[in-house]
């Protein structure tokens, strides 16, 4: 078939060498296709073998996407101080985590407590024969059956600590006609586990599929329909709680005109918003977001799955709700997060992205229940922030400040500049023009008016 002049498909696009994917991209989708070629090779890195480790995470790559990598430090955390590394595009978040940890090391740091560290895997699979006697038969024979086959495939993890902790067999048939479920729980040690506990999932389905097409007792149904083994993202039990506590009286906030008890209550009333309704919820839990993304990024974890387990529990009630929660009682003002996280210190990206790498050693290379702790911690910071500004300065004072900032670089401010600027842009509105035009002025030598 003859291509069509707007047709900018390609066939065999995976087989074409790096250069020529980028060349092919470059002179079909941009006007100056030289320019394009410039600005995506500008981030090829100079070292051959770090570029092929990045080129090796996925596949058509023809260049880096580079984010800023930022710290905040004296995060006091279970009593002790970390250096945090946080990955975000977003201005203020870090410095919002900045000024967070400070308020709170003065207020006895951030505590984080390990519910558990639990992941689950399920084996979907149809079966019409008797429900019963399925059941029946999975707890006397297969059950261990599946775990005796299984065992050589579990032993280095069982050697570290963990392995599979149970299997079970979950009647799903009044939902979906014939469904059932084989779900097995892990515990993964330091890594994330999903390659663990996919392999594990399909050792079980070969085993399974063997036992069906083999044993007589559960020959009386259908051959089953086995659909699919896969890791849940959605891991309630693998829970972090992250907290910070303070008497009320010592909530004083320097830049606001409200006394400590105005503030705590201020708060309490945000908190219990997001818990009642979902629009204000999703914003709040974005910021939340904002703090553990960041951390879940520099050191080399999967955010998609942080994040779609996490919106996930946010609604484990029937409604989408806040992540976090406060209380004032007693004189007393808490703030606390619960937030599953399925993180790891070894394995994938973790060891094989040599910033990841150096992130875990910045904090002391913890394992994964630690990490956890540490991204919870971040997290709740951040929230804390985000609704200290919003009840008090509002959300553009800070914004704005680090708007100015990027403005007043990108326009290649002097120090001396800049300070003016900040001072004459306390209570006007920035703008880029206005900031451009502040600057001509000073530059001139104009008054500004
Ligand atoms: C912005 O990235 C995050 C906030 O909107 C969170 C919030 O509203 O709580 C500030």
């Amino acid at each position: 078939m003859m291509k069509g002049k707007n047709d900018r498909s390609i066939r065999g696009f995976s087989r074409l060498s790096k250069q020529e994917k980028l060349n092919w991209v470059c002179e079909n989708f941009f006007g100056d296709s030289e320019s394009a070629q410039e600005t995506f090779e500008m981030f090829h890195l100079s070292d051959p073998d770090v570029q092929n480790i990045f080129d090796g995470f996925s596949e058509n790559t023809i260049s880096n996407h580079i984010l800023p990598y930022g710290v905040a430090p004296n995060f006091l955390i279970n009593n002790k101080t970390y250096c945090i590394p946080m990955v975000i595009e977003e201005s203020s978040v870090v410095a919002a985590a900045s000024s967070a940890s400070k308020f709170w090391a003065q207020r006895g740091g951030f505590q984080y407590e390990i519910k558990d560290v639990e992941k689950i895997g399920q084996i979907h699979f149809f079966w019409s024969g008797d429900p019963d006697s399925l059941k029946q038969l999975f707890n006397s024979e297969l059950k261990s059956d599946l775990n005796h086959h299984i065992a050589p495939f579990v032993k280095n993890m069982e050697k570290r600590g963990g392995g599979v902790r149970e299997i079970m067999l979950t009647d799903k048939t009044e939902e979906l006609d014939n469904y059932y479920q084989l779900v097995l729980t892990f515990d993964t040690c330091d890594s994330m586990g999903a390659n663990f506990i996919n392999t594990i999932l399909e050792e079980c389905l070969k085993r399974l599929k063997w036992l069906f097409a083999n044993r007589e007792d559960l020959k009386n149904g259908d051959q089953p329909e086995f659909l699919m083994a896969i890791l849940s993202n959605y891991t309630p039990d693998c829970l972090v709680r992250a907290w910070v506590e303070c008497s009320v009286d010592s909530l004083h906030h320097p830049q606001s005109s409200l006394t400590a008890a105005e503030f705590a209550d201020r708060f309490h009333k945000a908190v219990k918003i997001a818990q009642l309704d979902k629009y204000r919820a999703v914003t709040h839990n974005k910021g939340v977001f904002n703090g553990l993304d960041a951390v879940v990024l520099a050191t080399g974890n999967d955010f998609r799955a942080v994040e779609s387990c996490g919106h996930a529990f946010a609604a484990r009630s029937g409604r989408y709700q806040s992540l976090t929660d406060c209380s004032v009682e007693n004189g007393v003002f808490k703030f606390s997060l619960d937030i599953p996280l399925a993180i790891g210190t070894v394995g994938g990206l973790t060891c094989l992205h040599p910033l990841a790498k150096r992130s875990l050693e910045m904090l002391g290379n913890p394992g994964a229940r630690e990490l956890m702790g540490i991204a919870a911690c971040t997290g709740l910071a951040q929230n804390f922030a985000a609704i200290r500004s919003l009840i008090t300065t509002g959300i553009q004072y800070g914004h704005m400040k680090m708007h100015l900032e990027n403005i007043l670089n990108h326009l290649n401010a002097s120090p001396e500049e800049s300070e003016k600027a900040a001072l004459y842009f306390e209570s006007r509105i920035i703008s880029f023009n206005s900031v451009r035009n502040f600057l001509e002025n000073v530059r001139c030598a104009r008054p500004v008016k």
